[in-house]
């Protein structure tokens, strides 16, 4: 898809009310897309209607929740989905969790995604549309103290790559793409992880993040996945992602 051909369609982009996909629902307004932003929190999502105008629709609503993707799909026959929505992982070594506590990004993270992707494959969305899933870094090394968080980005990959090969299976022209980014100061989720894994090494924060290198902004990452959606030569199923920008997953 390119620039001309996604303007004047429609992006669905979950957890666009704050962090990355905030800077995605702006990148992608930009290149001219209707962009439906959801989140649970509505004021935060009119903020963000206010700042981008009526090219954002704001839809306040619980993204693994499989009636809503149903519901949202049919309504707005979308040509993007940027699938975003993530739990904020409770920071404690693994004896500390409970299986609730464990298993939160399971429930939100893995069951949205997967419900969102199931609705793109039987709709099917048109051919030349492109899915964006949003795993981590963390999937390839583990993250020792946010319970399941890492396993369930791991699963998220691997769902994505499986879509991508039913798609390609059954000749739909939908790209699905899983996108792994570094952890960063700049979203209040990233924060609770840098202030974790720096009281973890017995360091300050500043300390920690100078170790480093330059953290990923959400601007970048909204710049990064319109790029990832309207450039060409993008044909990996997955993607690491840092303030360097994109590079092909090991
Ligand atoms: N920041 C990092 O360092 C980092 C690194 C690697 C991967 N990631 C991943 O990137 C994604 C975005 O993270 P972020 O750092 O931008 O987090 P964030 O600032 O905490 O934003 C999370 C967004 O998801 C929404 N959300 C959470 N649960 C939801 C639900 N059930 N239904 C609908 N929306 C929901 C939140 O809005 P409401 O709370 O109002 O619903 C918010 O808009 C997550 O999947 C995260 O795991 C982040």
């Amino acid at each position: 898809m390119t620039t001309q051909q996604l303007s004047g369609t429609t992006a669905i982009v979950t957890g666009a009310s704050r962090g990355f996909c905030r800077g995605v629902a702006a990148a992608l307004t930009q290149a001219g897309a209707r962009v439906v932003g959801v989140a649970r929190d509505a004021a935060t999502l009119d903020e963000v209607r206010e700042q981008l105008g009526a090219a954002f629709t704001p839809v306040a609503a619980d993204a693994a929740d499989p009636v809503v993707a149903g519901q949202l799909i049919d309504t707005y026959q979308p040509r993007v989905l940027v699938l975003n929505a993530g739990a904020a992982p409770l920071a404690r070594p693994v004896h500390r969790h409970t299986w609730q506590t464990f298993s939160r990004n399971w429930e939100v993270d893995v069951q949205h995604a997967f419900h969102w992707t199931r609705e793109a494959l039987l709709q099917p969305l048109e051919p030349g549309s492109t899915v964006i899933a949003v795993s981590s870094g963390a999937a390839l090394r583990g993250s020792p103290i946010s319970g399941g968080y890492a396993g369930a980005k791991a699963t998220i990959r691997f769902l994505t790559a499986y879509a991508a090969e039913e798609s390609r299976r059954e000749g739909l022209g939908i790209r699905f793409i899983s996108v792994l980014p570094g952890l960063t100061p700049a979203t209040r989720l990233g924060q609770g992880g840098v202030a974790a894994y720096a009281a973890r090494d017995s360091v300050d924060v500043a300390t920690f993040l100078a170790s480093r290198g330059p953290a990923l902004t959400p601007d970048q990452v909204g710049e990064e996945i319109a790029r990832l959606i309207t450039g060409p030569g993008h044909d990996q199923d997955a993607y690491l992602l840092g303030a360097a920008g994109l590079s092909p997953a090991p």
